[in-house]
């Protein structure tokens, strides 16, 4: 039921002394590793990481629960007013979770779950387009807002509200308005305070990229059906394994100094998520941002100016073997391969026998798209290694809330350490705030 990280195809053994790593580089990182392993675990123990704690929250997960039957019963849609962080864990899990169609099977399929659309931009012909196709009577908005000011996501709520009092009448408006925020601080926690809104908080000290587990993304998935009681025992299972005291034991360290060592020593600036499941696409895209936006960093802890991180890529198998492939097997070797595979997938798809007297059609017949997948992943991966190109791979069971709980746990305790291996802060995100803080000043905010 355990997730299971294979990274042989690291290691001299299997790519040769330049591109692989070895036993005596990994053993190299032993001290510092230990090391970075104690602040963590400190800081944990003195609740300045708080992320790490989220697969616990009982009372929380049943007051999400409790809301979200009262939910159902009220309306069809829920819509996620977000971005980037706000609204990458929810893309994810419903990508993962919910039925592939499940926005467009009837209500009755759907058992109580409601269709469930994330605005994660502000492109105008996008959101109209969304706006379009919901009934607003209907339709229950989640504006999600770690600071509570975020100019895409208030702009998002604003051309919300209007619509709402337009459509509603200027007192109903209020219950068709979720607000997920900081407890205390911000001008959303101010409005959602003011108007009475329906209201979820993102828990002090939990950035965007770690939040998947609040009700940031917590919320949307239980409003789509997700077993979130089970993603969260999925999670809580990954932090058991990482709570071992052997550093080589726990599988996210171990990702972590692959990644760092690959990247440091070896130049692979690139790190390509390659998920064989078009489900897990939403998972590739939230990884991309946790790697990207929490290693990606000028300074280092001790304030030198360092410019770290690698640049994450996401690849779809089998479909980019048809796209990226080339590059990645010929093109400079600059790049880690992350493969993430489904050990089994829900459905068979038998392929039918046809053409007999065509060989080049006939060998295909009695088997499963099924074998295709599974026998176009080992010939990736065996291609890869065969070319020195370094990779690794996390096998999943099958995929549902338990094994996503695990993968997305994981990733996030791979990136904190990692964090500690480039000596940078991983949850900061100054770029990005220097951008919000350029927008502001050029959309006419005052003090900006
Ligand atoms: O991960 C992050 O910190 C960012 O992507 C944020 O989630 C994003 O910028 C939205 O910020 P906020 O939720 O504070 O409005």
């Amino acid at each position: 039921m355990g997730i299971s990280l294979h990274f042989a195809n690291m290691m001299t053994d299997a790519i040769g002394e330049v591109h692989g790593i070895t036993d005596e580089e990994l053993d190299g990182l032993k001290a510092r590793g230990k090391a970075i392993d104690r602040d963590l675990r400190e800081r944990r123990k003195a609740g300045e990481l708080p992320f790490y704690e989220l697969p616990y929250q009982k009372s929380e997960v049943r007051n999400i629960l409790k809301k979200v039957k009262k939910i159902q019963d009220k309306y069809d849609n829920f819509v996620v007013l977000g971005i980037g962080g706000s609204a990458l864990g929810a893309k994810a899990l419903h990508l993962a979770l919910s039925h592939p169609q499940h926005n467009l099977l009837p209500k009755g399929k759907r058992k109580d779950a409601l269709r469930l659309f994330v605005a994660d931009n502000i492109d105008p012909e996008g959101f109209k387009a969304l706006l379009d196709i919901i009934d607003p009577k209907k339709t229950v908005f989640n504006v999600v807002s770690k600071s509570g000011g975020t100019a895409e996501i208030i702009a998002q709520f604003l051309v919300v509200i209007d619509l709402l009092k337009k459509r509603l009448g200027r007192k109903m408006y209020k219950n068709y308005i979720i607000a997920t925020t900081d407890p205390k601080k911000g001008a959303l926690r101010e409005i959602a305070n003011r108007e009475g809104f329906l209201g979820f908080s993102v828990p002090e000290g939990v950035g965007g990229r770690f939040s998947v587990f609040t009700p940031v993304g917590l919320l949307p998935a239980a409003a789509a059906g997700i077993d979130i009681e089970e993603l969260l025992a999925g999670a809580a299972y990954m932090d058991k394994q990482c709570q071992v005291d052997d550093l080589r034991e726990k599988p996210a360290y171990i990702a972590a100094a692959l990644q760092y060592l690959a990247d440091v020593n070896k130049g692979k600036a690139i790190s390509v998520i390659m998920p064989y499941a078009d489900r897990l696409s939403g998972v590739g895209d939230w990884y991309c941002q946790l790697w990207a936006e929490s290693l990606g960093k000028r300074y280092s802890r001790d304030n030198e100016v360092v410019n770290v991180g690698q640049t994450p890529v996401k690849a779809i198998g089998v479909t980019d073997q048809h796209s990226q492939l080339q590059l990645y097997l010929e093109g400079p070797y600059n790049k880690v391969v992350i493969f993430i595979v489904p050990k089994k997938y829900k459905k068979e798809v038998k392929i039918p026998p046809a053409y007999e007297d065509i060989e080049a059609v006939n060998y295909l017949g009695g088997h499963t798209l099924n074998a295709l997948i599974k026998a176009e992943q080992e010939a990736t991966e065996l291609a890869l290694t065969k070319n020195n190109r370094p990779n690794w791979k996390i096998l999943l069971p099958e995929i549902n809330p338990f094994s996503v709980g695990q993968l997305l746990y994981f990733f996030e305790v791979q990136t904190v350490y990692a964090g500690g291996l480039y000596n940078i802060n991983p949850l900061d995100q100054p770029g990005v705030e220097e951008g919000k803080r350029i927008t502001y000043r050029m959309m006419g905010r005052e003090g900006f």
